[in-house]
């Protein structure tokens, strides 16, 4: 009989910049997940891989001088090594530049054109070129991206559009027949009345703006538009209209069981993806399950804001182990959660060392101490550890039912649960009396032999997570073989009544957290010198002649600019150079004070409507307060000319 088949993807990345503690969390979560399901019996196939196309990329490839395939090569192999280093066990890595990918999506999309799901058009739209994203006037947040807040852009060009407002109906239905489609719940009901609801557009799926994207082959000005070329990915790897795979492998794992995605592309994964799916004729995946974000204290982490934590740097600190502890522990499965570096202190402290770590070494060292390291036969059963026995064989199935919904959180809350009660169950028994006394020799090995077997309980359980620690904690407590399989974990008493344990080093050192934050501190506030240092020398070539320093848009929106009306004005006594005004700014108005007299007289302003910096630090001039500055220009030697608005913008509009 063939086994039971699970399919598990992760999102494909940008290869656009080195991934981030956020992209790890998508990955580890999928990979505790593949681990679990093999460690069940189930044939997986573990799918992650890269979405190399589009504009951005293409923009960041001429940044840097090289082709845009040289660009994404290199990052690409840093991504692998990433995976590498944090124990990824992906069964396969798709780069959607791979030849078999492009001549598939190329057939996909010709087959859609061919049966009138994909024609041709004009499009006109709200663009955001960071995200690649086109959104409908109604989708945008103020005028702006409503994923990263950016400015959008009008475009129109001639495209391909798919036919995704046909598929509305059919989707609804889908999603009333398959209530665990989409999951957490909540997300479902998002998808339904902010995209179903007010009616979905056809998509646009081609562009001429660009190159580095997979050519139309049947139009080949145009280049496949993301959704349709990323998408496609989670068959492709299968071998759909390719022979890189054999087209069994996706009769076998197709449809998928899991496409975990972060919650800002589920539209994307349950809305466009099924519709896509439904052209094709092709069953759709199990469920789609949106996970929230790892947030900083000051907000989300992305590439282009240059506040990201770098796994790599936390892996080599605190072993990766750690690290995938802490993102599943951590933040609740669905929900946003904050990573900061004490938070993680804290959690390897407290769970990993205090209490995981001092189990497995007290434990050993104590049947070392008091029995050479071979438990003996002889037992004597108490009351008092039928409680901990009955906790301990009842965990798999608990952690079973949390990890089968992804409650990552839960299932480890669950196993270090029997982790702390072992350690009490330490403290009601006092080995270390009982070692005082040969008589009490059966006794004291009954209670070590207990905490052996939850410990293995719990390093089979865990191993999905921390798949570096269960071995050495195996190997610590002499065990290998059947004891270690998952059903295993199920019972217990297996363990031999023998068994031997052998010393190893502590699995999880505890760290000191004051040392370690300034140690933090000072490595985070070197890199950041560095990296201004490598800015400034890169800077020269790039800046345009006469301007100071290239800023980011973002650096741009921090300063806020408002237009204010002068209501009144004077000179300040014994400060030649100094005009007093006070302005309507539509906000309460405000006094500033500005350098002008030498070039203005008082009344010739007042009733004059200027830009003033709104947001900037209150200082005092020769005594006198000034909230905020107002903008003029040098305008030739010893020539100032103060910037005017017309008189038709309201007070308080805000300059941008
Ligand atoms: N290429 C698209 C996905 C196409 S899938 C067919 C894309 N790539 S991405 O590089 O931006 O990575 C997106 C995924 O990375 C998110 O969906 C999420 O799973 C993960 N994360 C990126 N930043 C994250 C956080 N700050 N927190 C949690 N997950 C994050 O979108």
């Amino acid at each position: 009989m063939s086994r039971k088949t699970f399919y598990i993807t992760t999102p494909i990345y940008y290869p656009s910049g080195k991934l981030h503690i956020g992209h790890s969390y998508t990955t580890v979560a999928a990979d505790t997940m593949a681990r679990y399901k093999r460690m069940q019996g189930y044939d997986v196939m573990f799918l992650t891989g890269t979405d190399e196309h589009g504009q951005k990329i293409e923009d960041r490839a001429r940044e840097a001088g090289v082709t845009p395939k040289q660009f994404v090569d290199d990052i690409v192999a840093g991504i692998k090594d990433l995976w590498k280093l944090m124990n990824i066990s992906n069964d396969r890595f798709i780069r959607t530049t791979d030849p078999y990918h492009e001549k598939a999506v190329q057939k996909i999309f010709k087959r859609l054109y061919e049966q009138g799901d994909i024609y041709k058009s004009v499009y006109r739209g709200k663009y955001c070129k960071p995200c690649e994203a086109f959104w409908t006037e109604s989708q945008l947040v103020d005028g702006k991206c409503p994923d990263c807040g950016r400015e959008v852009v009008e475009a129109e060009e001639e495209a391909y559009f798919f036919r995704l407002s046909s598929y509305a109906d059919r989707l609804v239905k889908y999603y009333e027949e398959h209530p665990d489609f989409i999951e957490p719940q909540s997300r479902l009901n998002e998808m339904i009345n902010n995209f179903i609801k007010p009616g979905l557009e056809d998509l646009c799926v081609s562009r001429t703006s660009f190159k580095w994207g997979i050519p139309v082959d049947f139009d080949p000005n145009h280049v496949v538009y993301v959704w349709v070329d990323a998408l496609s990915n989670y068959i492709t790897a299968l071998g759909y209209e390719n022979s890189e795979y054999p087209q069994s492998d996706f009769e076998k794992y197709w449809p998928a069981d899991i496409h975990l995605v972060g919650k800002e592309i589920i539209r994307f994964h349950t809305i466009i993806w099924p519709a896509m799916l439904m052209a094709l004729d092709l069953p759709l995946p199990h469920k789609v399950y949106g996970h929230g974000w790892v947030l900083l204290e000051g907000g989300k982490m992305s590439k282009s804001k240059g506040n990201v934590v770098d796994p790599v740097v936390l892996c080599g600190r605190y072993g990766v182990d750690a690290i995938r502890y802490f993102l599943l522990r951590e933040i609740p499965f669905g929900s946003d959660g904050i990573f900061s570096n004490e938070a993680l202190i804290n959690r390897i402290n407290s769970d990993l060392a205090n209490d995981l770590g001092n189990l497995v070494s007290r434990t050993v060292s104590m049947i070392e101490k008091y029995f050479g390291g071979t438990l003996p036969t002889e037992r004597k059963a108490e009351t008092l550890d039928d409680e901990l026995i009955a906790m301990a064989n009842g965990l798999q199935a608990k952690v079973e039912a949390q990890l089968d919904h992804m409650q990552f959180p839960v299932a480890l809350t669950e196993i270090f649960k029997l982790v702390s009660r072992s350690n009490k169950y330490i403290d009601e028994t006092a080995p270390w009396v009982l070692g005082k006394d040969e008589a009490n020799k059966p006794r004291l090995a009954s209670v070590l032999y207990n905490l052996v077997e939850c410990i293995r309980i719990v390093s089979i359980l865990i191993s999905p997570f921390l798949p570096n620690t269960a071995p050495k904690i195996w190997a610590q407590i002499g065990v290998c073989g059947e004891v270690t399989y998952w059903e295993s974990a199920g019972t217990f008493g297996l363990l031999p009544q023998n068994v031997t344990v052998k010393k190893g080093d502590a699995l999880f050192p505890r760290i000191d957290m004051e040392k370690e934050l300034a140690e933090l501190e000072a490595a985070e506030a070197a890199q950041k010198a560095e990296a201004e240092k490598a800015a400034e020398k890169a800077a020269p070539a790039k800046e345009p002649e006469g301007v100071a320093t290239i800023i980011s848009i973002e650096d741009f929106a921090k300063v806020e600019l408002r237009v204010a009306q002068i209501t009144a004005c004077e000179s300040v006594p014994k400060a030649d150079k100094l005009l007093k005004l006070q302005l309507d700014d539509g906000m309460g108005g405000r006094q500033v004070v500005s350098g002008i007299h030498p070039w203005y007289e008082p009344d010739t302003l007042v009733g004059k409507k200027v830009i003033v910096v709104a947001n900037l630090k209150p200082a005092k001039l020769r005594g006198v307060e000034s909230q905020g500055m107002i903008l003029a220009a040098d305008a030739g030697e010893n020539d100032v000319k103060v910037i005017f608005v017309d008189d038709s913008v309201p007070c308080g509009s805000k300059v941008r």
